[in-house]
């Protein structure tokens, strides 16, 4: 076993960098809420989040949502979900992002696969930014 210890850092790196790899592409599991209870986990100075709300931030820039909710969720031609996400149930927001309301002026997402993978990401994203643990902008995967 002797001669693979230089071959063990190696390794170690190699796998840590796939993994980084990974969590950029790949559906986020629900264990950080399984084994914390929260629905979000958030480090440092608030741009620090685990894998799942990550995916969910990256959901909201990708479908373009701050078109008509604002880059900071405060509102445009769309409510501020800073207020909305205080009083909306889970259900109903999943109803309203998977179905619109499309006379009022709210697109329905259900088209989208990414939407369909990482709806509850996005709910914990907008839950954490409601709830002023999440700052606005660009975030980054705790520990990464
Ligand atoms: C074309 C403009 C537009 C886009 C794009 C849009 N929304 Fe909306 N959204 C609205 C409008 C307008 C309403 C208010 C509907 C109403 O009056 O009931 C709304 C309502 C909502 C509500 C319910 C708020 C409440 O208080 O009941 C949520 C949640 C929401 N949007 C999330 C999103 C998310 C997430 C995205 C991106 C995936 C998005 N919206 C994209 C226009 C938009």
């Amino acid at each position: 076993m002797r001669r693979y210890t230089g071959a063990l850092p190696l390794l170690a790196v190699t796998v840590a960098i796939s993994t980084a790899v990974f969590s950029e592409n790949a559906a986020p599991s629900s264990k950080d809420e399984a084994k914390t209870g929260a629905i979000y986990t958030v480090e440092g100075d608030g741009t620090q989040v685990d894998a799942q709300t990550l995916a969910g931030w990256k959901t909201w820039r990708a479908l373009a949502c701050e078109r008509c909710h604002g880059a900071e969720q405060e509102g445009m031609v769309g409510p501020s979900l800073i207020a909305s996400m205080k009083v909306l149930s889970k259900e109903d927001f999943h109803s309203t992002i998977m179905n619109g309301r499309i006379e009022k002026g709210m697109p329905p997402f259900n088209g989208s696969a990414m939407m369909q993978k990482n709806w509850e990401g996005l709910y914990a994203y907008l839950k954490g930014r409601s709830d002023g643990k999440i700052k606005p902008g660009r975030l980054t995967e705790i520990g990464k």
